[in-house]
């Protein structure tokens, strides 16, 4: 069966992640994250206080940065930064950071040269629209905020991370980065023409996983 490339975007919390890292496990695929790599520059910028707003500043910094993901760990020059991904800190102004055509500039380079291969399940806010537009599967992602605010909240605790925003703060910090996301100027957030649109309000995440899986199928038996 020939390798493909998928690739699924959406809005925060919509179980991207969880979902693309079980969809490619089952196919056997490279799951990359590129959200994680958003928050590997701004954790980068942060650590060597680099002032956000300052835009000659962050693109200076990020001039010349390795950022790679291999598995789950996710490095910056060689230094493994996966621990610090998901703090409160950085989730607070990784939007900010991922709105400079600089940042995206270093990264969507990274993106295309890891799915030149094939066989990867790619997942962000711009890759059907902008990284990947040849994908042969591109899945828009979506749920209630609501119920995107409660599986936030699930993650981080899983994660462990050093947080500890209630619920109601988790929605509006979701609220935020949706407007910030589909409203910038570069790589929008939005869906596709050519994406499926998928609302998981009201499934879980193996169902989720199911209908993408079955849509994957239904694909590769048209690739040859
Ligand atoms: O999926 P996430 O919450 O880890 O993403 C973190 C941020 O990175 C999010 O606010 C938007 C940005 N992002 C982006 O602009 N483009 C991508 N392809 C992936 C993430």
């Amino acid at each position: 069966m020939k390798a493909i490339t998928i690739a699924i975007d959406g809005p925060a919390g919509a179980g991207k992640s969880t979902v693309a890292a079980a969809l490619a496990e089952r196919l056997g695929y490279v799951y990359i994250d590129t959200g994680a790599m958003y928050r590997a520059v701004t954790y980068e910028l942060q650590r060597t206080g680099v002032i956000l707003t300052d835009a000659q500043a962050v693109c200076r910094a990020v001039d010349g940065l390795t950022v790679r993901i291999s598995g789950a760990r996710v490095s910056v020059n060689g230094g493994d930064v996966t621990a610090f991904l998901r703090t409160k800190e950085v989730s607070a102004v990784v939007s900010t950071v991922a709105a400079y055509p600089c940042v995206r500039r270093l990264l969507v380079q990274e993106q295309r040269a890891m799915a030149q291969t094939g066989g990867v399940v790619m997942d962000g806010r711009d890759i059907g629209t902008v990284v990947l537009p040849d994908a042969q599967l591109k899945v828009f992602l979506t749920a209630s905020a609501e119920v995107r605010a409660r599986r936030r909240w699930a993650q981080n605790r899983k994660a462990q991370a050093l947080t500890r925003a209630g619920l109601e703060e988790l929605k509006e910090a979701i609220l935020r980065r949706d407007r910030q996301d589909s409203e910038r100027e570069v790589s929008p957030l939005r869906q596709a023409g050519d994406a499926r649109l998928l609302d998981n309000s009201e499934m879980t995440a193996a169902e989720t996983v199911g209908v993408l899986a079955d849509w994957a199928e239904q694909v590769m038996n048209h690739v040859h």
